[in-house]
């Protein structure tokens, strides 16, 4: 990956599944979402008693860089234990706003399981211009 420090990132992501709030499944995930001009936004799943409640990592990440007006990703780094997959509500938010972003796979020792990116992960997607028709 050109231009991006990918260690940076997942070691941000790391850092983040640290904090995950995930007493129902025991399934910790950290995120960390690079924009285009340098800025790292972190999240971790938060889950809620009231099971459907809870959020995931990346969606956490996304929507605090999106809230703080930053909507121009370049990557994202995903860390758990076993180097699992974005769900596939993430990988439509991904969408909305970066389909070309990298995706980097990685577990909880930093070690890359898949780098690919949102277009590879949600082909045939719905999306803005489907609207318009
Ligand atoms: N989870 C994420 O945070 N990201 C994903 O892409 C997959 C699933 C969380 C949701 C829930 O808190 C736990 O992992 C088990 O599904």
């Amino acid at each position: 990956m050109p231009d991006i420090d990918e260690d940076a990132l997942i070691q941000r992501a790391q850092q983040a599944q640290a904090r995950a709030y995930a007493p129902y499944s025991g399934y910790a995930v950290g995120a960390a979402v690079l924009t285009t001009d340098g800025r790292i936004f972190t999240g971790c799943n938060v889950e809620n008693a009231v099971y459907p409640l809870g959020l995931c990592a990346e969606r956490v990440a996304i929507f605090k860089a999106v809230s703080e007006g930053f909507r121009d990703f370049q990557a994202i780094a995903v860390v758990t234990r076993n180097g699992g997959s974005p769900c596939g509500s993430c990988r439509q938010v991904m969408h909305e706003f970066a389909p070309s972003m990298v995706v980097v796979i990685a577990d909880e020792t930093g070690r890359v399981h898949r780098r690919t990116t949102v277009a590879d992960l949600l082909p045939d997607s719905f999306g803005a211009s489907d609207l318009e028709r």
